[in-house]
């Protein structure tokens, strides 16, 4: 479908929608179930010790709860200063005119980005600190290397899109309306398409939707482990620790599919499309991708850690 400037205008409410600022917590939730997969058993041992997760089967916390836990402590009060580390803004992106670079460390003013929060959350885990600080940086790991995989968390472009809106994503445009921001769509629409479930911007989930979205991640993880498999130690899985080289090739891998998918067409095509439809088609295999690698190379950069930590314990292999 397609809507004209105007048309959009008359129909959008005064009040925004929050901005959104993750992957929502399917992804960040796949992509733990998927990391989980290919754990090595001593990073199992390791992190269920360290993050208190039990073999309690459903219902208890799990490696699902905690990679999506980053996004529920940015507000308000509570860890405020963590929310600069969600992402990086390239200055001199400009995908308008092809233009996706990313340069580390200007692109990081005082520090303040994804790429130096996974290195200082790493050496934090590392650190043999206390239990709590271990915890938080655990999760603060999980969650941010699948972050790092959603393109606009590191182009910046509109905030990473987040000020391309309002987009629209859902069939019928116009009459039931689902506006977003180009970031929202990246983050949750497609993903949430891909598995069928509905997608609500700006609308908290209640207690069954939040369950329902913990088996469909549980099961979309099952189906990638299952497909791609064998995949897991190719495609730039690394375990340098302590070294930004890693963490800043996969964010000028996302950075560069902004150019080269995301707004391939344009920002006015995107503007004046359902993305729910062609633009759905052309990007959701990418979108699935990128969990898939969040997922396994988190899996291999938290092995590594535990194989660090198991050497530091004496080699007992746990805490
Ligand atoms: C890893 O830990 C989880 C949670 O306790 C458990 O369900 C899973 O079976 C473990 N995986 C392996 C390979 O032991
Ligand atoms: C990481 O640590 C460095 C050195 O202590 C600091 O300057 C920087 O602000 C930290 N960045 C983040 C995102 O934690
Ligand atoms: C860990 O995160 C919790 C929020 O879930 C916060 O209340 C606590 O102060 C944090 N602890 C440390 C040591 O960072
Ligand atoms: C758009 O929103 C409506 C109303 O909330 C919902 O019924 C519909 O499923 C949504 N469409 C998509 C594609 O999420």
């Amino acid at each position: 479908m397609y809507l004209t400037i105007p048309t959009l205008l008359s129909l959008v409410v005064v009040v925004a929608p929050p901005v959104v600022l993750a992957w929502d917590s399917l992804g960040h939730q796949t992509v733990g179930f998927l990391a989980q997969k290919y754990f090595t058993a001593q990073a199992n041992a390791t992190f269920n010790a360290l993050l208190g997760i039990g073999d309690d089967g459903e219902g208890g916390f799990d490696i699902g709860d905690a990679a999506a836990w980053a996004d529920t402590i940015r507000d308000p009060g509570n860890l405020p200063w963590s929310k600069g580390w969600h992402f990086i803004n390239p200055k001199a992106d400009d995908p308008e005119h092809g233009v996706c670079s990313l340069v580390y460390p200007s692109d990081c003013p005082a520090g303040n980005c994804i790429v130096s929060a996974i290195a200082n959350q790493t050496s934090l885990v590392l650190s043999g600190g206390e239990g709590m600080v271990k915890k938080n940086a655990t999760m603060f790991l999980l969650h941010l290397i699948g972050d790092l995989h959603q393109p606009l968390h590191a182009s910046g472009f509109k905030l990473g899109g987040n000020a391309v809106r309002p987009v629209c994503f859902g069939q019928g445009c116009g009459e039931s309306v689902n506006f977003t921001s180009l970031h929202g769509v990246w983050d949750g629409g497609i993903a949430r398409r891909i598995r069928g479930l509905e997608f609500r911007p700006g609308r908290e989930a209640d207690e069954r939707e939040r369950r329902e979205d913990k088996e469909a991640a549980r099961a979309w993880a099952g189906e990638i482990y299952g497909k791609r498999g064998g995949e897991m130690g190719k495609e730039g899985v690394c375990d340098v620790l302590g070294s930004d080289e890693c963490v800043l090739r996969w964010a000028r891998e996302s950075n560069g599919l902004v150019c080269t998918h995301v707004l391939k067409r344009g920002e006015r095509y995107v503007l004046e499309h359902d993305l729910a439809g062609e633009y759905y088609e052309e990007n959701w295999r990418v979108v699935e991708d990128r969990i898939a690698k969040a997922g396994w190379r988190l899996a291999g950069w938290m092995n590594a850690v535990a194989r660090v930590l198991g050497k530091s314990n004496g080699g007992r292999g746990d805490l």
